[in-house]
């Protein structure tokens, strides 16, 4: 028995996985991680994985850099942790001053305050909060969020009712905050006019039901979990019209977008756009620690302060125990510092041509119904041939030494932003071959 079997029977006698139908878990071998080291996983049986969804879209410079393991050992020798309610701590001064400078710049106003949370979900749901409190403290309650179809923003409560994808929220529709659906940009059923015509039912919604509105939410040019939907920048600045002239707040989710995964440091910038909220996460700290983050205008800021003839304090109550924890915030620091120091957006962009260049074959395969691509996020849409097509190119692709994972039936390609070009061939080389294989 090889030690991965013997761990993965250890595994299902007591571990329950996210998004993992366990029924099928231990027949799927999953590949039992026992270290990392630059892009590749290694398994408890020595065996590689080149890591090419960065183990869940958060490793931008790789596994064990070592300016990322210097800075969060120097952070252990110094302070673990210590909350951040009534007290605070440089490693968190620090890194709300670096997002501050790195935000989104446009002509709108800028974003100059940073709410820390844990993971992208908890970003999401403190943005929802703020925004409807916000309303309430600027004028009247308003109730509603606009979202678009196939959104995906998280599994807490709130971030599920402002998602859109049937598979994962359906189920808990009861339960959910009222929300609008809009079209959706990227939606390949609307054709070839999904823009206008998702500008067009935007438009339409704010005007029926935008005074309800506290804010509109989306992920900026590119929806991730949807299967890799990118779409036009001039949703966006529609978007930013339309929520000005409804006196809504505009959110961007750029957890997934952020710290370079699009080619740039926000997808924001592809549009010019700047909004109200921006939440991230994933590769806020090189992808080693759990660690989100809300980022706000001044304005959004100014309305939570407690005013002269205040009856009811204007505090934002919420927070976490281990909000901003320094050992999280040291490695954010030290991610954004070599990411500035060794041009790492710019390696993002080159890296995203590439993988654009060499996916050119593949896409000309019969049974590839589309690829999709915005710098290093990338959706290769299979034709299914049967059950779990996308698990099983992503199988054959393991055979091969890379480690991918699907989204129903688009394999993701999402490798670390510093990928060489040996690895960036293997991982394109492994995925046609998986394909032909799969599809033949
Ligand atoms: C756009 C977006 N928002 C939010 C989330 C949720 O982040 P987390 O899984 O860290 O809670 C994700 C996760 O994939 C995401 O893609």
């Amino acid at each position: 028995m090889t030690a991965s079997a013997e761990w993965t029977a250890r595994d299902a006698s007591t571990v329950w996985h996210p998004f993992t139908q366990h029924a099928q878990w231990t027949g799927d071998r999953p590949v039992v991680v026992d270290r990392a080291e630059g892009p590749w996983l290694i398994d408890v049986d020595g065996r590689r994985y080149l890591d090419g969804v960065s183990s869940l879209w958060t490793t931008t410079l790789g596994h064990g850099n070592p300016d990322i393991n210097a800075a969060i050992t120097a952070q252990l020798a110094k302070l673990d942790h210590s909350t951040f309610l009534g007290t605070t701590h440089t490693p968190g001064i620090e890194l709300s001053e670096a997002l501050v400078e790195l935000a989104p710049k446009g002509d709108g106003p800028p974003l100059t305050k940073v709410f820390y949370a844990g993971d992208g979900s908890s970003a999401v749901e403190a943005a929802l909060k703020i925004a409807y409190q916000y309303s309430t403290q600027t004028g009247r309650s308003r109730p509603k969020f606009v979202r678009l179809e196939h959104a995906y923003h998280g599994d807490t409560l709130g971030a599920v009712a402002v998602g859109g994808h049937d598979l994962f929220h359906e189920a808990y529709k009861p339960l959910l905050l009222k929300t609008i659906g809009v079209s959706s940009p990227g939606d390949r059923a609307l054709g070839p006019d999904r823009n206008a015509k998702a500008i067009a039912d935007l438009r339409a919604v704010m005007r029926d039901e935008g005074e309800q509105v506290c804010a509109i939410i989306l992920e900026p040019m590119i929806q991730g979990a949807a299967g890799m939907l990118d779409y036009d920048a001039a949703f966006l600045r529609a978007a930013r019209e339309l929520a000005d002239a409804h006196g809504a707040l505009l959110i961007f989710d750029e957890v997934a977008t952020g710290f370079g995964r699009t080619g740039k440091m926000w997808a924001a910038e592809h549009a010019g756009v700047v909004p109200d909220l921006l939440t991230c996460g994933k590769g806020i700290t090189g992808g080693y620690l759990p660690l989100s983050a809300v980022l706000a205008a001044e304005h959004v800021y100014e309305a939570f302060l407690t005013r002269p003839g205040d009856t009811t304090p204007r505090t934002f109550f919420h927070g976490h125990t281990y909000t901003a924890n320094p050992l999280c915030c040291a490695a954010a620091l030290a991610n954004l510092r070599v990411m500035g120091e060794q041009d790492v957006i710019g390696r993002a962009a080159a890296l995203g041509d590439r993988l654009a260049k060499l996916l050119e074959p593949v896409g000309s395969n019969a049974g590839v119904l589309e690829i999709r691509q915005l710098g290093t996020m990338i959706g290769v849409e299979v034709a299914p041939v049967g059950a779990r097509t996308g698990f099983a190119v992503c199988q054959a692709a393991r055979e091969r030494g890379v480690w991918l994972r699907p989204l129903g039936d688009t394999v993701v390609l999402m490798p670390p932003l510093t990928l060489g070009e040996a690895e960036t061939d293997l991982l394109v080389n492994a995925l046609a071959e998986a394909i032909d294989e799969v599809l033949a």
